[in-house]
């Protein structure tokens, strides 16, 4: 008997996707295939649709138009993903507390819980701050406590929300650290920044959104060295654009 092929997740497509609010569209017919790899970063600026892409991709929002595939066979069946969200919400409880709780609502079996928590806040370098309460924590404390929480779900794909935003250098820089070890894990990154500096550091691929449609997508080191388009030649030479 021939054993189960092994089909990846990856790609993710969009296909037309179509999302509004009211009678605002976000996303206008929004087309891309995001393949397994290094990570792609989302950019773009304020209001172009990185978030709502996120939360399309996340399932947390239907589609009103299009679709969304994963996998070579294009199936509707996602795998399994996280995401964190830019401003993540502790619970008021220690730092263990709140990854025992995500560890438990992904159905980790309860002998197992205080290993994994353990594991994942050595990963995330957060094994000093224990007992901890979380919302003490600083910003990119508890945003590397969001993190770990994520990854209670061992997804295969993890989506980031702007995860930087408003911390300062060193904070960045753990963030990132810890955004590389996942993805050389094998863990599929996909993630929004408005900072290109941090776009340059991670990404391997770029998709440069505008009015909630993809302008561009390439491989960083190209579009970095030289956009296809006009757009993406303004917006990286940091013209304000809308
Ligand atoms: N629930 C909503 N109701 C109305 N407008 C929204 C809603 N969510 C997002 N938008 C609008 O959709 C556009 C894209 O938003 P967003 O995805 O947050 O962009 P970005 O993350 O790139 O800043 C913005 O103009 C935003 O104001
Ligand atoms: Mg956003």
């Amino acid at each position: 008997m021939s054993s189960p092929r092994v089909i990846g997740c990856m790609p993710l497509a969009f296909e037309a996707v179509q999302l509004g609010a009211g009678d605002v569209a976000i996303l206008r017919g929004l087309s891309v295939e995001i393949a397994a790899g290094p990570p792609t970063v989302l950019i773009g600026p304020n209001g172009s649709g990185k978030t709502t892409f996120l939360r399309v991709a996340m399932g947390l929002v239907a589609p009103a138009g299009g679709r969304i595939a994963w996998g070579p066979e294009k199936s509707a069946a996602a795998p399994r993903r996280a995401i964190v969200f830019q401003r993540p919400v502790m619970l008021r409880r220690s730092v263990l507390g709140n990854l025992l709780f995500a560890l438990r609502a992904a159905h980790v079996e309860k002998q197992q819980r205080e290993r994994r928590a353990a594991e994942l806040l050595t990963l995330v370098g957060l094994e000093g701050f224990v007992h901890r309460p979380a919302r003490r924590l600083s910003g990119g404390e508890q945003q590397r406590l969001a993190l770990a929480r994520a990854l209670a779900r061992d997804p295969e794909v993890l989506f980031l929300d702007e995860p930087t935003a408003s911390l300062d250098p060193a904070a960045t820089k753990a963030i990132e650290d810890i955004v590389r070890t996942l993805a050389a894990k094998g863990i599929k990154i996909v993630m929004a920044t408005h900072d290109l500096g941090e776009a340059r550091r991670l990404a391997g691929e770029v998709v440069l959104l505008h009015r909630g449609a993809v302008v561009e997508i390439g491989p960083a080191d190209s579009f970095f060295a030289g956009p296809k388009t006009d757009y993406g030649r303004r917006f990286i030479a940091g013209e304000l654009l809308t």
